[in-house]
């Protein structure tokens, strides 16, 4: 199939719908670094490469829809995070946003520690030689199996999320003649997404134990009083895709003032606290993410003026990102199936793989950007959304966005900051494959986690 010029395929509607949508770039063929993965760029012919390698080269070895990962774009993310934090903090890589093997050694390789939230997650961990006292384990529904496991491997800490979970981690870690290092995770009344925060009563989720009504002043309490645990700080986790950096001040103000009361009453300086994760990246042209260094910065000053304030010696501060480090890192490469131009509202752009494969547009009405990319063009902007090829409507991967006029099938594009949330929230919705996670660099290719097949599919379903 040719993948160069085509006839002037459908134009951009006369009259587009009102709002929803950014303009149109100036110029569609041009990539936004703030989006794209580090090594993005394109050829002499306008084939965009990343890693060394033309797309249309990795279509054609790995197929399509394909995760294409820039192993060096996360290594130097991994190590700005590392770097910009230093020596006096911990770095734990949150494995929710995407685990594999070859990351987990990366990570290792880096310097950086591990976040993980299931056994899942524990096993590909420790499969990968992440040596276990650099892993943190959280969840707020730990099995004791998984807790045994945990305990058993000699995992750094265990985050406890509840009162039952403190006695039963405390058992556990007892019955197995250890003592297991631990952090109680609690809600500070601090919610953040995105641009703003909200600090008021925030404690109606989930997860962690509230601060309000000294609930997180008695988990301590009891945690201190049993011979399986030794605490050793405490951890909150305020939300996802922050930006504003004055909804973590809050919440270090309220945890600090925790470690406070537990001195003041125990005469114990707890020695760690975990700020969590939740930092925020670009999607599209319009977000401004901060750099590591100072975020680093923001947080080290706002923990030491609280503790200079409360007169705490200032405890060791750890940090636990995954969509900042692996969400820009990666795209997501589609073959154009379809391209179906709707009079006076927008064309719909159809690719091979869809909410399966990214469902963070349809669950979270995430926005991306989109670019033609085993090509360039000079046609006219043409407002699109790209949808997959689900059985629902809803199955939309970009909503709205411009791609150029002539865009026919057969062309790749590619969706850009999918490193995060993506595999990792992955689904065999309609018992489509999930696709493979190719990693590149130096001008080499390698699978780092394969294409599901049919096989994988009916070796499942045991009849
Ligand atoms: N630490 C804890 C305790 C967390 O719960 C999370 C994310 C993180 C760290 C990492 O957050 P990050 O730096 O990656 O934002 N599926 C959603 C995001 C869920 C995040 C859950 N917890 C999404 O696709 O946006």
């Amino acid at each position: 199939m040719s993948r160069s010029a085509h006839p002037a395929g459908p134009r951009h509607a006369d009259v587009l719908p009102e709002g929803h949508y950014a303009a149109p770039a100036a110029d569609l063929n041009a990539l936004d670094p703030k989006v794209w993965a580090h090594t993005v760029g394109r050829d002499a012919d306008g084939v965009v490469t990343v890693g060394g390698i033309a797309v249309t080269q990795l279509a054609e070895e790995y197929g399509t829809p394909a995760y294409i990962l820039d192993e060096a774009d996360f290594r130097d993310r991994a190590r700005a995070w590392r770097t910009a934090f230093g020596a006096d903090a911990d770095v734990f890589y949150a494995g929710k946003a995407f685990l594999s093997r070859a990351v987990v050694r990366w990570l290792d390789e880096e310097g950086l520690n591990l976040d993980v939230c299931s056994g899942g997650e524990l096993a590909t961990a420790l499969s990968a030689g992440m040596p276990a006292e650099r892993i943190a384990f959280h969840g707020n529904n730990k099995s004791p199996q998984e807790i045994e496991r945990a305990v058993r491997a000699g995992v750094g800490r265990i985050v406890l999320d509840s009162f039952q979970e403190i006695v039963r981690v405390a058992h556990i870690a007892q019955s197995l003649g250890k003592r297991q290092r631990v952090q109680i995770r609690i809600t500070v009344g601090v919610e953040a997404h995105t641009h703003e925060f909200i600090a008021t009563a925030h404690e109606d989720q989930k997860f962690g134990i509230p601060l309000a009504d000294g609930q997180a002043a008695e988990a301590v309490r009891r945690a201190l009083q049993l011979d399986g645990l030794e605490v050793i700080g405490i951890h909150s986790h305020i939300g996802s895709q922050i930006f504003d950096m004055s909804g973590f001040e809050v919440a270090a103000h309220r945890v600090v003032g925790l470690l406070k009361d537990i001195r003041d009453e125990h005469g114990v300086e707890l020695p760690e606290i975990d700020l969590g994760g939740g930092l925020g990246i670009a999607y599209t042209s319009d977000d401004d993410p901060r750099e590591p260094h100072e975020i680093a910065k923001a947080l080290t000053e706002i923990v030491t003026r609280e503790c200079e304030g409360a007169r705490l010696r200032t405890p060791r501060i750890s940090v636990e990102p995954g969509r900042a480090i692996v969400g820009p890192t990666a795209f997501t490469l589609y073959e154009v199936g379809t391209v179906k131009p709707l009079d006076g509202l927008r064309t719909y752009v159809s690719v091979d793989g869809g909410m399966s494969d990214n469902i963070r547009t349809a669950l979270y009405d995430a926005e991306y950007s989109v670019a033609l990319v085993s090509r360039t063009s000079d046609a006219e902007p043409m407002l699109v959304r790209v949808v997959g090829k689900h059985c629902e409507s809803g199955d939309i991967v970009v909503k709205d966005a411009f791609l150029p006029g002539d865009l026919a099938p057969g062309d790749l594009i590619a969706v850009p900051a999918t490193g995060a949330y993506c595999r990792s929230m992955a689904s065999n919705y309609n018992h489509v494959l999930r696709p493979p996670v190719v990693s590149v660099r130096d001008g080499a290719a390698r699978v780092v986690v394969r294409r599901e097949t049919e096989e994988d599919l009916l070796r499942l379903d045991v009849g």
